[in-house]
């Protein structure tokens, strides 16, 4: 377990096809040995008002930058495998995957068939692990899925809307009346992911 508990990684996307229809530019370069994503001021025309502010360069500093070309296993065994492996050593975890629409949420959590997203990379790695143990260790793998939106949780495996968030001594801050679903194999964690998937689609939020 690293020392930092937080740590914000940063993926920049290749444009997409409605962007490279409108000769959009592409004014980000990335610098992933510091770690820098840096945005160009677009360039103009210059006029003879032009002031040197005007073409600018920000620079922004994270914990790890991965630019348009890298692989979502790329993404796993540099960031995302390291916070998995904590749970197994009795952490507790989250990866919080966050921007605008369009921008690869998506692509970076589910990916495709030859380029698969972290959920199925956590998945391989925590059996991986499982199958490392003696068979005197007995491990208890309990899977839910939840969407939060627009204030309201809701249980995508049962459809059950509105849960509330309680809290007790015992558990912590818990989901009132989430399922929790044991998982014996990779195969129950995938029937988990896929019943609330379906779900998730049907809803349509962006
Ligand atoms: N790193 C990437 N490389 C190639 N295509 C990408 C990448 N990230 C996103 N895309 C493509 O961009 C589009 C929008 O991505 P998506 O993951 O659906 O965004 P979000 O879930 O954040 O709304 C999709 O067509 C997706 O395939
Ligand atoms: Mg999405």
């Amino acid at each position: 377990m690293s020392t930092e508990n937080i740590k914000v990684i940063v993926r920049c996307r290749p444009l997409n096809k409605r962007e490279i229809s409108f000769n959009a530019q592409n004014i980000i370069t990335i610098n992933s040995n510091a770690g820098q994503v840096i945005v160009n001021s677009p360039d103009k025309t210059k006029t003879q008002n032009d002031t040197p502010e005007e073409h600018f360069q920000q620079i922004f500093t994270f914990d790890k930058v991965f630019g348009t070309q890298s692989m979502n296993i790329d993404l796993f065994n540099q960031s995302f495998k390291s916070v998995v492996q904590a749970v197994t050593q009795g952490y507790n975890a989250c990866i919080f995957t966050y921007g605008q629409t369009g921008c690869g949420k998506t692509f970076t959590m589910t990916g495709e068939q030859s380029n698969v997203g972290y959920i199925v990379n956590s998945f391989d790695c925590i059996f991986d692990y499982i199958s490392t143990l003696p068979n005197s260790v007995q491990i208890v793998l309990k899977a839910s899925y939840i969407e939060i939106h627009n204030e309201k949780i809701k249980d995508l495996v049962t459809n059950l809307n509105d849960l509330s968030v309680n809290e007790s001594k015992e558990l912590g801050i818990y989901v009132g009346n989430l399922s929790e679903h044991l998982c014996y194999t990779k195969t129950d964690l995938q029937i988990v992911r896929q019943d609330g998937y379906k779900t998730e689609i049907q809803l349509q939020h962006a």
